[in-house]
């Protein structure tokens, strides 16, 4: 039987202990605590142990056990994994797949999902249609990531390398017949790619589309490993398509910005949160933001920026909350949700 609606039930969050401060990051490499302040917002990120072998689907897992804990939801009576990373375990298979292993799950099927930070929504709007034809009832989602290891952490890659932290963020997404007195529901999501802009923010290789040999001296000598962005215009783009894609959001359900109780953003540099809120005419007291303690979780962003307005007691049930994220692909999405 199909739900009338899918609802979020719990979400968990996962970080790794180790920060790394801007101070940090400029003994590896020509940058200043002033430069990544001044141009990002961030203070910190956190990394994994380089020496360990921790993957996303290991902070994954310590993620996913505290969403089950606070859904109240028995890990066996999750049917479907979505997994949304952009730095995976391994180039195959799926992190869904190591994450159902270490969750102890079998038959379970495993959905690994590559929107980079538009991830999580992506994977959002999927549980929700999953949970709406009444396929699934309880489903797993997953956003994590394992940045560190694949950025270039010496001054040739500085302009990427400092934006980036690693963590992990999870939420049990279940049926709701619509009899909550408050309302709790994903009431819409929408999602949109533009790939003409693919190559703006992207890392070249390992692929296949190459001529001869994917994995070669001469790539790993140029770099071809790590990420490439071109800033200027990934930080245009996404102000412009958070902004107007989040108008139409609330537009289509007849909501005016002021009706929204607390705005998620994606994470990527608080200038441009900044300038999304600043077109919306958005109160800053409304607009939660992470940048400055996690840096760029990219597909964990949204789930560890719900945790922490939970922890910080700005996010309660009943609340509207109005969620818009961008990243590579060009990717970008929306989320409204009564929380
Ligand atoms: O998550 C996916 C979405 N990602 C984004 O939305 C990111 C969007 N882009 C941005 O956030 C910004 O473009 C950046 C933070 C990446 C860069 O800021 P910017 O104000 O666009 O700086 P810029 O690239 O124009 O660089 C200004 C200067 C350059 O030096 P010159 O050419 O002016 O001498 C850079 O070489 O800053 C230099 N620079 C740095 N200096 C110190 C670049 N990175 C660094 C660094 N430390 N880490």
């Amino acid at each position: 039987m199909s739900a009338a609606a899918s609802r979020i039930l719990g979400v968990g969050t996962y970080v790794p202990p180790r920060v790394w401060s801007n101070h940090d990051l400029s003994r590896l490499m020509d940058t200043s605590d002033e430069w990544i302040q001044q141009r990002t917002g961030i203070k910190q990120r956190h990394w994994v142990d380089l020496n360990e072998e921790t993957g996303p689907s290991d902070l994954a897992l310590k993620a996913s056990l505290k969403a089950l804990e606070a859904a109240k939801t028995k890990k066996e009576e999750i049917e479907l994994i979505i997994f949304a990373t952009l730095s995976p375990d391994a180039f195959f298979p799926g992190s869904g797949c190591f994450l159902q292993a270490k969750l102890g799950l079998t038959d379970v099927p495993a959905l690994d999902i590559r929107q980079q930070c538009s991830g999580f929504i992506y994977g959002l709007s999927i549980a929700d249609q999953f949970i709406k034809t009444g396929t699934y009832k309880k489903v797993l989602l997953v956003g994590a990531e394992v940045h560190s290891k694949v950025l270039d952490r010496t001054t040739r890659g500085r302009d990427v390398s400092v934006l980036f932290g690693d963590g992990a963020g999870a939420a049990v997404i279940g049926a709701t017949d619509g009899s909550a007195k408050d309302g709790s529901r994903v009431i819409s999501t929408h999602l949109y790619a533009d790939g003409t802009h693919a190559k703006e923010l992207w890392i070249k290789a390992p692929g296949t589309a190459y001529a001869g040999d994917s994995i070669t001296h001469e790539r790993v000598d140029e770099g071809d490993f790590f990420p490439k962005m071109n800033g200027k215009t990934v930080f245009v783009h996404a102000c412009k398509k958070m902004s107007e894609s989040l108008t139409r959001a609330l537009e289509q359900q007849g909501l005016r910005p002021s009706d929204v109780d607390l705005y998620l953003f994606h994470q990527a540099n608080a200038r441009i949160t900044e300038a999304v809120a600043k077109q919306l005419e958005l109160p800053a007291d409304k607009v939660f933001n992470t940048i400055d303690r996690f840096a760029n979780t990219t597909a964990a962003t949204i789930p560890i920026g719900m945790d922490e307005a939970i922890k910080a007691g700005r996010l309660k049930p009943g609340m509207l909350v109005a969620c818009a994220v961008f990243g590579a692909g060009f990717t970008w999405a929306t989320a409204l949700i009564r929380w």
